[in-house]
Formats: structure tokens, C-alpha cells, sequence
């Protein structure tokens, strides 16, 4: 047993039905709310227990689900369920499969079973009930809760003075037992030789025909053992998805509660109900969201960084002090009090660095902009990297694709572009250099030059009238009065 597994024996999810009311392709504990999947939050609860054992239970789309749990769980046990129906069942087939390779024989102690879809549950209830289950000493503790409808739950039964002495499935309950509110989670604390003793006596004589896990409760009590219930007042927590209509509604909940944590640590939220932050993402004190943003995955934003409104971030990482507007973006970086937007497209492979610039109607990838470098308006910069304090003029583009192959281009620091100039890659610019505008460059410029590409402009005066007689533009022109200066203008150049 290593150090941190303080926690009980086993903690085994319950992950074997179908979901058919998701009317989904997808494994219903798939579907994800908060940027992680329905089990993925079930694997985190268990997890914060820190269980010896942690066992999946699995059928419907045994490949699909047994992949994603590995990959987010390798140390995690893959138990097969067989035809036999029911939670009882499942639990059965876990208990035989952790028992398999325990060393020292079957496992004693606490076994703790929950749900793959039941995504609100945390770690500190799953405490609460172990703590309540160990400290009485019980047989088996249930976690229940009271619902206005109890339509479909199993119903907890209680005897005069209040102790549990069962669940009644709603199939197979009375009228006088569908009266009442208190319903079975699903979720429990077994003491595992109980547990083993008890399943081994429960039958599929029921209304479903199943092996309900439910029974070990009765079973428990018959043999000597205390049952017990834990009452959450957090409906949530153990409020399953089903459908689709559950599963935003926990999508929502789950939102509310990532967000108000966040501001109880510092991060001022503009507009909650317009923010939605994934579990996965870390935030600063003082960062400040506006409204309308999205933050997924890895995303991480530091200190008095400012992002939105209107912006969605997927895995990026937002230096201290740094402004995103109206940003699409994902896999980038951006330095610290750097700004980015407003609508700016950020690819994966995006590097900005401290106090540059990305700004309106620009997109990137994979690019490595360096420290004051600014690209200001109106361009793409893909597979490039730009030294420090360059300033790329408007429209600038970097031309990456041959149509066959990806190409890179290399910008040097303290380089001033023309507006429009065309990167060709592969090619590169030195230090210092300058292009003037409309610029097509296509071969290397060395450092400190100017790149021209100059075509003469030609003035062919009096095209209007011979060309577009009677239109607005001849008309206009010959108000303007006919000129018939020089056709040869120099060239401009910007910075
Ligand atoms: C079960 C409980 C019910 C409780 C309700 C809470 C039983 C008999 N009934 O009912 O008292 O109020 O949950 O939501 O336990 N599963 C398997 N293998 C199976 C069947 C189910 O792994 O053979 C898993 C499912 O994937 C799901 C969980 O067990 O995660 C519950 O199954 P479900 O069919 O939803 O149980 P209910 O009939 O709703
Ligand atoms: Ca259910």
C-alpha cells in the first residue's frame, strides 16, 4: 500500500448500461459536461477517495468505453460484465475480479460503489459517507436524498424508529410505498465481506428481472449487520444523466459551480451565465473575465490578464497582464501583457511573445512571434518565426504552401514590412531589414536592406470616357477636369 492510499479498500463505478435514452452513437458516459467526460468526472470523485482498488464495470460498448478509461485511468481495473442483468450483478463481477488479485485473499475492509453517469458527485460526499460508514460501524451506508419526485428511484424503507431496513425498486413498489420521497443514489459504502455474503443470496426474482444490487441492503440487516443511511440536502451530486435534456441541465450546474468557485478565488466573472469555464482550466487571482467566453481544456490565464468578450480559448496560455478580445483560439501561447484581437484566429503552434501584438482579422499558426513584436492588422502568419521588436505592416501574408509541401519563413528583430508584402517561403529576412509596400518577396533579404518589388504604374489617361461613356465615373471625371501630368509616379513605400 503506498502512502497516499489511505482510502478504502475499493471503489467500484458502475459503467455496463446502455444509455438508450441518450439516443446517442456515443457511449453515454462519454458524452461530456465541463470539458470532461461523464466518467472521467466519476473517476475523479472515486479518485479523491484514494482507493487501494478502483474497478470499472463494463458491456455496452466495451471497447469504446475500456479505450477512454485507459486513458484516463491506466492503473484503473476493467471488469467485464456477463448477461446476467443488474447492479447486483456488476458489482458481483467486480468484487470477484478485485478479489482475484488481491494479495492475502479476498478483500476486507470498505467497498464503495458508484455511478460512471452521476458527474456532480465529489470526492468530499463520497468522504462524508465513508467517514459515517466506518465511524458506525455499519454493514452498508446508503446515500439518499429527498426529492419532490421520486418517480422512477428506488425508495428508501424505513422502520418506525427511522432505521434502514430497505430499498424497494419503483417497479416493484406499492402504492403506499410510491409515496415515498426518499430515493436511493445509488451510491454506497459496503463493508466487502457483507457485500460478497449478501450477493451471493440475491436472486433475479423481481419486476425487472435483474440482480439488484438494492436487496443487499435487506439481506445485510437479516444478518446481524447495521444499515444506515447519509441524507444530502445537494440533489446534484447525485443526480444522474440520462438523456439529453439532464445532461445540459448537470452541464449548466456544473458550470454555475466551476464559475462561483473560481470568483470565491479571485477571478473576477462579468456575466456567469454567459462564461463557461471546463474543469480543466487554472485561473489566476485578479484575471478578469468578460462576458461570453469560453475557456477548455489545458487553458491556463495568469495574473490581471483580461479575456473577452466574446473569446473561446482551447488549451491556451494567457501571460500575466495580457489582453485577448474577440479571440478564436487554441493550442497557443500569448506573453505576458501581450494583446491579442479583436477577431483574431489563433492556430495551434501560436507563440506570442511578452508585450507583442496579434491584432483585428489576423490568423496565425504555428508561428514564434518574438518579445514587441507587433502584427497589427490584417494578415496570416503561418509556419514563420519573427524575431524581436518587428513590426509587420497590414495585409502582410506569409505564403507557406506550394500547393504540394508547407514552407517556412524566418523574420528577423527590429524588421519594419510594407503593407501587403507577400512572404514566398521558404525564405528569410535579416535584422533590421525594411520592405516597401505591395512587396512580393522571394528570395532571402539580407539584414538592413530594403526589398522593392517594383512594376513600373502606368496612367492610361482619358480610359474613363473612351472606355465607360455616361457612366458616373466618366461623368465625375470630366467635371474633375481632364489632367495630363507626368504617367510615371515613384513608388511608396510604408512602414
Ligand atoms: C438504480 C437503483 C435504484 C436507484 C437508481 C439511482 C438498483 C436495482 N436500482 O436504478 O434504486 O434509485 O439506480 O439512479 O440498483 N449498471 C450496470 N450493470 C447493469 C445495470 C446497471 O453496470 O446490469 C449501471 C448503469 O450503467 C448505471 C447504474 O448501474 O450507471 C444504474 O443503472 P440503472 O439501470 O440506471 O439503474 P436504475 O434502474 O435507474
Ligand atoms: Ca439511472
Amino acid at each position: 500500500m503506498s502512502p497516499e492510499n489511505t482510502g478504502p479498500a475499493a471503489v467500484i463505478v458502475l459503467a455496463a448500461g446502455a444509455g438508450t435514452r441518450m439516443k446517442s452513437r456515443t457511449p453515454k458516459i462519454l458524452h461530456e459536461i465541463g470539458g470532461r467526460s461523464l466518467v472521467g468526472h466519476a473517476l475523479n470523485a472515486a479518485r479523491a477517495l484514494h482507493p487501494e482498488e478502483l474497478a470499472l464495470v463494463v458491456r455496452h460498448e466495451r471497447d469504446l468505453v475500456a479505450a477512454h478509461i485507459a486513458a484516463l485511468d491506466p492503473e484503473a481495473l476493467i471488469v467485464d460484465q456477463d448477461h446476467i442483468p443488474g447492479t447486483g450483478r456488476a458489482v458481483e463481477a467486480a468484487l470477484e475480479a478485485l478479489d482475484a488479485r488481491h494479495a492475502g485473499g479476498p478483500l476486507t475492509g470498505t467497498v464503495v460503489v458508484t455511478y460512471g453517469d452521476v458527474p456532480l458527485l465529489t470526492g468530499g460526499l463520497l468522504a462524508e459517507l465513508v467517514a459515517a460508514h466506518e465511524a458506525g460501524g455499519n454493514a452498508v451506508t446508503v446515500l439518499t436524498a429527498v426529492l419532490d419526485d421520486a418517480t422512477g428511484y428506488g425508495r428508501i424503507l424505513r422502520a418506525e424508529d427511522g432505521t434502514v431496513t430497505g430499498i424497494r425498486e419503483h417497479k416493484d413498489a406499492s402504492e403506499a410505498e410510491r409515496g415515498i420521497r426518499e430515493i436511493n443514489s445509488g451510491i454506497y459504502a459496503f463493508d466487502a465481506a457483507v457485500l460478497r455474503d449478501a450477493l451471493a443470496h440475491v436472486t433475479t426474482d423481481n419486476a425487472q428481472g435483474e440482480k439488484y444490487l438494492t436487496d443487499v441492503l435487506a439481506l445485510a440487516r437479516a444478518a446481524g449487520g447495521r444499515v444506515a443511511a447519509v441524507v444530502t440536502e445537494d440533489r446534484w451530486q447525485v443526480e444522474g444523466a440520462n438523456d439529453r435534456v439532464q445532461l445540459s441541465a448537470l452541464g449548466a450546474e456544473h458550470n454555475r459551480r466551476t464559475v462561483e468557485a473560481w470568483m470565491r478565488a479571485g477571478v473576477t466573472v462579468v456575466d456567469p451565465a454567459t462564461t463557461w469555464i471546463d474543469a480543466t482550466v487554472t485561473l489566476d487571482e485578479d484575471v478578469r473575465l468578460l462576458p461570453n467566453t469560453q475557456l477548455h481544456g489545458a487553458t491556463r490565464i495568469a495574473r490581471d490578464a483580461v479575456v473577452g468578450p466574446d473569446t473561446t480559448l482551447t488549451d491556451v496560455e494567457v501571460g500575466e497582464g495580457a489582453k485577448v478580445i474577440r479571440t478564436h483560439g487554441s493550442g497557443s501561447r500569448i506573453g505576458a501583457r501581450a494583446s491579442v484581437g479583436p477577431f483574431t484566429y489563433l492556430r495551434p503552434g501560436t507563440d506570442l511573445g511578452e508585450t507583442g501584438k496579434i491584432g483585428a482579422f489576423y490568423e496565425t499558426k504555428n508561428v514564434t512571434i518574438g518579445r514587441g513584436s507587433k502584427l497589427s492588422h490584417l494578415g496570416y502568419a503561418g509556419d514563420a518565426e519573427i524575431g524581436e521588436d518587428t513590426n509587420i505592416g497590414c495585409g502582410n501574408i506569409t505564403a507557406n504552401y506550394d500547393g504540394e509541401k508547407k514552407h517556412r519563413t524566418i523574420i528577423g528583430s527590429g524588421v519594419r514590412t510594407g503593407s501587403n508584402t507577400v512572404f514566398v517561403a521558404p525564405v528569410q529576412v535579416g535584422d533590421g531589414a525594411y520592405s516597401g509596400a505591395g512587396a512580393v518577396i522571394r528570395s532571402d533579404v539580407p539584414a538592413g536592406a530594403l526589398a522593392l518589388s517594383l512594376a513600373k504604374q502606368r496612367n492610361a489617361e482619358g480610359w474613363v470616357a473612351a472606355n465607360r461613356p455616361g457612366s458616373i465615373s466618366a461623368t465625375l471625371a470630366e467635371a474633375a477636369g481632364t489632367t495630363t501630368s507626368s504617367t510615371t509616379p515613384a513608388p511608396t513605400e510604408e512602414g
